[in-house]
């Protein structure tokens, strides 16, 4: 019998718009804000996580009272896929068992990072140049649970081979492809080929698979992803990056959506920042670096106003979340009225 964690790609209503898997960014805290924030602006929201890239031996040692860090989740973000790495079959199997005991939605394998540390070891977007291997994950994953694989990938290591390897990923039977429109040795430099992606779709349709076809790769909003989910014919779209540019870029697909980022006062923009910097704190504590936080404050203030610069100067030397929130409530008072400042009184 199929179970119906099985169905979860093909349920998931059309587009797909998600939110892609970014470490050190997409944790908890800022998978349940950027869901909620959409919500609050009447906004359907990103439809299904991912958590940041995991090490399998990581999610093995996971239990519900100590999961790993990665782990770490609330209701809110259902349904979410736990994105793993590694090159261990037997672990594999372990990690995927262990994933289905902690309640996650969905497996999705890692085979598309470009990062020499994770390369050298040959996991992640090595694995497009050793297919059998990269079978023996899937197949050690279907054993260990019967939640949905996916698999995020690139096109090629050194030049594109779509047809190679998206035909032998769908041969495997998986029920979800991530395709960011790249090869692993670009890294991020030039643009995304969205022309690959539209070839993936065309593979899966020439196999008669079911998997969905997500892609990625520069898609800056949601219009954008939509006009490429029209040219494409993918299932849905990822966005990462584009998220530093627009906070709320999730929201914005509501009949009623906020104003552009640029167009938000800078008391309005703080006050999603506090949000964040609060959030944060009360997840973690001690257990993540306030650093790590730091490094996406920019993507509150505008990048052309000193006066912006200059607070976001100041603001970067202060060494604990609440010196932070209360120097934006200070400074931009930024303290929301109510929960959620005034746009509660837009949407109630
Ligand atoms: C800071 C950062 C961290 C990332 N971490 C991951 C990760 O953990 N797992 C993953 O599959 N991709 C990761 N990526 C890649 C993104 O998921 C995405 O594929 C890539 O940024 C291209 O999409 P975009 O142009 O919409 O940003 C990361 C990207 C960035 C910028």
């Amino acid at each position: 019998m199929i179970s119906p964690m099985a169905t979860l790609w093909q349920d998931l209503p059309r587009p797909i718009f998600t939110l892609a898997p970014m470490e050190d960014v997409t944790d908890t805290v800022f998978r349940r804000l950027v869901r909620s924030w959409a919500h609050r602006w009447g906004a359907r929201g990103p439809s299904v996580l991912f958590t940041e890239f995991t090490r399998i031996d990581s999610a093995i040692r996971s239990t519900p009272e100590k999961p790993d860090g990665r782990l770490r989740s609330s209701p809110e973000e259902d349904p979410l896929v736990v994105q793993i790495w590694g090159t261990n079959p037997a672990e594999f199997e372990e990690g995927a068992a262990a994933i289905e005991a902690l309640g996650f939605a969905g497996i999705d394998i890692n085979m598309g990072c470009p990062a020499w540390k994770v390369r050298k070891s040959g996991a992640c977007s090595a694995l497009i140049g050793t297919p059998p291997l990269a079978a023996e994950l899937i197949a050690a994953c279907r054993r260990g649970s019967s939640l949905p694989i996916s698999v995020k990938t690139r096109t090629g290591i050194t030049f594109p081979e779509t047809d190679r390897w998206c035909r032998f990923l769908l041969d495997q039977g998986i029920d979800a492809l991530i395709l960011h429109g790249r090869v692993a040795d670009e890294m991020y430099q030039g643009w995304a080929d969205w022309r690959e992606i539209r070839r993936a779709v065309e593979i899966r349709d020439a196999l008669g698979s079911q998997a969905a076809v997500i892609g990625n790769g520069d898609v800056c909003s949601l219009d954008h992803a939509l006009r490429l989910t029209e040219q494409t014919g993918v299932d849905g779209v990822m966005i990462g990056r584009g998220i530093f540019f627009d906070p709320l870029l999730f929201a914005r697909d509501s009949p009623t959506p906020p104003p552009p980022w640029e167009a938000l006062s800078l008391e309005e923009r703080s006050g999603y920042l506090v949000e964040h910097i609060r959030a944060y704190h009360r997840e973690w504590q001690e257990k993540r670096s306030f650093e790590v936080l730091k490094k996406f404050f920019r993507n509150y203030f505008l990048p052309h106003s000193a006066r912006e610069q200059a607070l976001l100067r100041q603001l970067y030397t202060l060494g604990s979340p609440q010196a932070a929130a209360a120097f934006l409530e200070e400074s931009c008072q930024a303290a929301p009225r109510g929960q959620w400042g005034h746009h509660e009184a837009v949407h109630p």
